[in-house]
């Protein structure tokens, strides 16, 4: 069963600095590593991390657990925390957007605690149930006897709004009794339940699957109760599938649901200085987060009006700016060269130049939370983007953020990775093909 998990600052031996549970370092990667930040001279080095690392299977452990989008490539995980030069000195990994938690399954699997934040709750979910560390064995029976008090319920709770479009009749009041049983649900067991049912209600929409948000298709229009009944079953026989997979006496890793702007969601200033960041933070126009976890986040609760916009008005990278967010100035960032770089934006498009100043105040909120609790190592994976016409350089642009903050980057190498176009509109912030991926160092600790 899947049961919540204990804080992480109250687990016994967390400040262990000898966690018994860790793997030892790669010498191969040792070397390639090395060998990059001997040829780094300020200009990043070409490098391909699926050769470096070589095929991953496509559903490894949880991994492939739900289709969140933009997820990170975990080859860049896999080899940085597997590389004695990134984590020797390190007790805990912390990614403060962690989306569906990539990087700490990864730390998990290499025997590191993690901390994350995540600010849409149905990514927050997705987390929590990857790195669970309680005992599966119960997961079948738990989700099983989850269907058979659905099926014997009679009333149907009130809906969201936002759910009559998307459904047939029977699947409706199918999930509706599924929901029901999951509000109801012990707490420990709660998290397998509500994503057994975000995963059968994906499934079950009436919406196109090749698109991530919400479009009408045919699929699903004449759903029945017994349809919704087979596709838990299917669902729950996965999610067990995959969580016996993980190896048994990983340590613990640890989702706070919140926003990464808020400074007390962050270690604390005695965990940070033996902390790596290692995160791929939201691109500045990524609306599709929230839009493309609409339906679920209703089934979960999260849309109680039928609108999912109080989610976007949290999320860093947001298309629909709040009253605050227009007031914003140029000079809420204090590079000049992007407030130059902001400025020929707005000139061009002033949406969309709100839209990247209110997008780069936010992550200098973020970065300055690093400097402040006293973040040892950052590992950013980031890219640029195509705006107004011209190309954003949002890494350099980040880069010189952090190190206006006091941080000195060690390594910078760029990827050829396929890029996040499905999250952002074409015209206004596809990323540009590539993908940076550096590491910085608190310079005076
Ligand atoms: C690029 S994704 C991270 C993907 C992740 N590495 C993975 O593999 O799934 C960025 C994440 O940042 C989250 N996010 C946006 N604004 C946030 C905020 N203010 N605080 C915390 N998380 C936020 C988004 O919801 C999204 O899940």
């Amino acid at each position: 069963m899947v049961s919540a998990l204990e804080p992480i600052s109250h687990m016994a031996g967390f400040d262990a600095p000898h966690n018994p549970m860790r793997r030892p370092p790669s010498a191969h990667y040792a070397r390639e590593y090395a060998a990059l930040v001997r040829r780094y001279e300020g200009v990043p080095v070409d490098i391909s991390f699926r050769q470096l690392v070589g095929p991953l299977p496509a559903s490894e452990y949880t991994h492939g657990l739900y289709p969140y989008p933009a997820r990170l490539l975990r080859h860049i995980p896999r080899f940085l925390l597997s590389t004695e030069a990134v984590t020797s000195d390190i007790d805990v990994v912390f990614d403060p957007f962690v989306g569906s938690g990539t990087v700490l399954l990864e730390a998990q699997l290499r025997g590191l605690a993690s901390i994350g934040v995540e600010q849409n709750p149905v990514a927050a979910l997705v987390s929590r149930v990857k790195v669970s560390r309680g005992s599966h064995a119960h997961s079948a029976t738990v989700l099983n006897e989850a269907l058979a008090v659905a099926k014997r319920r009679r009333r149907v709770p009130d809906l969201s709004p936002l759910l009559s479009r998307w459904y047939s009749n029977e699947a409706m009041s199918a999930l509706g009794r599924l929901a029901a049983v999951a509000e109801d649900s012990e707490e420990r067991d709660r998290d397998l339940v509500q994503l057994c049912l975000a995963l059968t209600a994906r499934r079950m929409a009436t919406t196109d699957p090749r698109i991530p948000v919400p479009v009408k298709g045919t699929r699903n229009e004449t759903a029945s109760c017994s349809d919704v009944w087979r596709q838990w079953a299917l669902e729950g026989a996965s999610i067990v599938a995959k969580l016996e997979t993980l190896p048994p006496g990983r340590p613990i890793a640890e989702v706070r649901a919140g926003d990464a702007r808020d400074v007390t969601m962050w270690p604390s200033s005695e965990q940070a200085v033996k902390t790596l960041l290692l995160t791929s933070p939201p691109y500045g126009a990524a609306q599709k987060y929230v839009r493309s976890t609409s339906l679920e986040a209703a089934w979960l609760g999260h849309a109680p009006t039928g609108k999912t916009v109080h989610l976007e008005h949290s999320s860093i990278g947001r298309e629909h700016l709040s009253p605050q967010d227009l007031m914003l100035k140029l000079s809420s960032v204090t590079s000049s060269q992007l407030q130059l770089a902001l400025a020929s934006i707005a000139k061009k498009d002033a949406r969309r130049g709100a839209i990247y100043l209110a997008y780069f105040t936010d992550m200098q909120r973020t970065f300055l939370n690093a400097h402040s609790v006293g973040v040892k190592r950052i590992a950013l994976v980031s890219g640029d983007n195509h705006v107004a016409g011209g190309v954003l350089r949002t890494s350099q642009h980040l880069a010189d953020i952090i190190q206006s903050l006091g941080y000195k980057r060690t390594l910078s190498v760029r990827d050829p990775i396929r890029g996040r176009t499905l999250l952002t509109s074409r015209k206004n912030g596809a990323p540009a093909p590539a993908e940076y991926i550096e590491i910085f160092e608190m310079a005076n600790l």
